[in-house]
């Protein structure tokens, strides 16, 4: 199973969720493997100074290392694909290959346009779902965001409080609730169906 975390946009949440997702894919006892495809490494760097028990990690930062990557990826893991905010030729060759997307995304105002583009790039049957980062709970502008997410037909697989415990990043463990919440967004992930 291959999910693919992915939104053009920068600084919206992919790296935090691939790193939740893949450890939830690990506590389930699920042999996982975290891919770096952004050449920045962030998500390469979280991992190495906190490693995650049971995750193994493949740097493929160009078309052709992620496109090796996943082609190879075995059938029985849970691969987790972090991917760059606008390297357009790795986030293509990545979606090609997913089973899943998760888009990370944030409530309010401009945030739906890249969102869109990066729907527009998913192939047509492969299964997506929007998880909501950083949020405020009890806000109108949540609200509003996950109504208008649902009327568009696109899911809500997840909405994560915005926490100083996961905005630590590798300076601290991940953080309990952030697990817990994320593991819905893996069980969502997991369970999708083709559109
Ligand atoms: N639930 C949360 N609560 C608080 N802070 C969060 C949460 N999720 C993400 N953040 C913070 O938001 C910032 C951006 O997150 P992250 O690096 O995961 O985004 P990104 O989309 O991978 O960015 P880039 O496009 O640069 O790769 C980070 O400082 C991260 O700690
Ligand atoms: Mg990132």
């Amino acid at each position: 199973m291959k999910i693919v975390v992915s939104n053009m946009k920068g600084g919206v949440g992919k790296t935090t969720t691939a790193m939740y997702l893949v450890a939830a894919a690990a506590s389930r006892g699920r042999p996982a493997v975290l891919v770096d495809s952004d050449p920045q490494g962030s998500a390469a760097q979280w991992f190495e100074e906190r490693p995650v028990p049971g995750v193994d990690l493949v740097e493929a930062p160009s078309e052709r290392t992620i496109t090796r990557a996943l082609t190879r990826a075995d059938s029985d893991n849970v691969v987790v694909v972090d991917t760059p905010p606008g390297d357009e030729r790795i986030v293509r060759a990545a979606l090609r290959r997913a089973d899943s997307v998760v888009i990370p995304t944030r409530a309010g105002g401009v945030e739906p346009t890249p969102v869109l583009t990066t729907l527009e790039m998913i192939p047509e049957d492969t299964p997506c779902g929007v998880v909501i980062c950083a949020a405020r709970l009890g806000t109108n502008d949540l609200e509003l965001t996950i109504e208008e997410w649902t009327s568009a037909r696109v899911p809500v697989w997840g909405v994560v409080p915005e926490r100083v415990g996961i905005a630590a990043g590798p300076s601290a463990r991940l953080y309990r609730e952030g697990l817990e919440t994320y593991d819905t967004v893996l069980r969502r992930a997991l369970r999708s169906r083709p559109r």
